[in-house]
């Protein structure tokens, strides 16, 4: 098939592009550079199946293509309040494109949506059928709303024009090819540790999270993609929770840091506790995550120790 990864250059994109690149497929990486890296896909450039686009998806563009896998959105805060506005135009104007392309094109065409769609969760883990508890003009906003309206996007598409859709709900990533000011939890609790800085919690570090690895997400991304019948959204993330002081003190563990941990005060809208409920996953896609979060972080500190010796970016975190 020939394949459209939108965000391509970005953390998981990247990664999907070398799954999708080894299954066999074409694929080609659209990607406007905000976020994402050509350090993260040079080592495709060569290979004849790969094609590079510059291209910002708030603008309609016309390809031949089987499948879109439409993932480019700046994912961290730190990055998506950047230019709030762009964020929201992002997420509606390039999914309208998206979608625009798949009905001209008839392909199939998947959302990287998110667990923000859940706001502050009130219902614990959280199933697909909850609706979310999102504050709508808060700073987190521009990010959360903008992927409900996607969604809403991808469903009405799908109702009134027959667009063959699917819906992921993706929980905290991580994994190599973070960006070093990614400004997200693992990130910076790494990057802090291999700097001998303090690790510095929001809050009290009660506050629980779950993480996946990267792969786990590839791998269940491509299972959606590829099934039949069933359009989502289906949560993809890792159940196992772990409070933030837990993975603080991993963190400083596997790196052999000197860090010592500073609390700070919480930020706004910060949720208290995530968790999938992947439960929907299992069934529909036979798909469960399988990278215990030691192993996750064991490749991704070494992502990070490679990243720093060849970078002169010293003080990012
Ligand atoms: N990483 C996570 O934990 C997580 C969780 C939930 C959802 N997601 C979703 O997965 C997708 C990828 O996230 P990521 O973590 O790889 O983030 P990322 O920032 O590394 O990747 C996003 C990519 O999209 C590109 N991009 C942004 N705006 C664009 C635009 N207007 N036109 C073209 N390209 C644009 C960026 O340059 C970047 O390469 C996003 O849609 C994000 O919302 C990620």
């Amino acid at each position: 098939m020939r394949i459209l990864i939108t965000g391509g250059a970005g953390f998981i994109g990247s990664h999907l592009c070398d799954r999708l690149l080894s299954d066999g497929h074409e694929v080609i990486c659209l990607d406007n550079f905000f976020t994402g890296s050509k350090n993260n896909i040079t080592h495709h450039i060569g290979n004849s199946r790969f094609e590079l686009i510059r291209h910002d998806i708030i603008q309609p563009i016309l390809l031949e293509i089987d499948q879109i896998y439409h993932f480019a959105c700046p994912a961290s805060p730190v990055h998506y309040q950047y230019n709030p506005v762009k964020t929201t135009k992002t997420s509606v104007m390039g999914t309208i494109n998206m979608l625009g392309l798949a009905k001209r094109v008839n392909a199939r065409v998947m959302l990287a949506s998110t667990s923000e769609v859940y706001g502050d969760p009130k219902v614990h883990p959280q199933t697909e059928a909850y609706w979310g508890h999102v504050n709508p003009i808060g700073s987190r906003s521009c990010y959360d709303e903008g992927k409900r309206v996607a969604e809403t996007l991808m469903m009405d598409y799908h109702r009134q024009n027959k667009v063959d859709v699917k819906i992921i709900r993706i929980f905290n990533t991580y994994g190599p090819r973070m960006a070093l000011n990614d400004g997200r939890v693992v990130s910076n609790f790494i990057v802090q540790a291999l700097k001998n800085k303090p690790i510095t919690i929001y809050g009290d570090g009660q506050q629980t999270r779950s993480f996946q690895y990267v792969t786990d997400l590839v791998e269940g991304s491509v299972k959606m993609m590829n099934i039949n019948n069933f359009v989502g959204p289906v949560n993809l993330g890792n159940p196992d929770e772990f409070t933030i002081k837990e993975l603080a003190e991993m963190v400083v563990d596997l790196t052999g840091s000197a860090s010592s941990i500073k609390y700070l005060p919480l930020p706004q809208d910060d949720p208290v506790q995530r968790q999938p409920d992947i439960s929907l996953a299992g069934k529909k896609l036979k798909w469960t995550p399988v990278i215990k979060l030691k192993d996750g972080l064991e490749k991704t500190i070494d992502y990070f120790e490679m990243l720093l010796k060849n970078s002169n970016i010293k003080d990012y975190v």
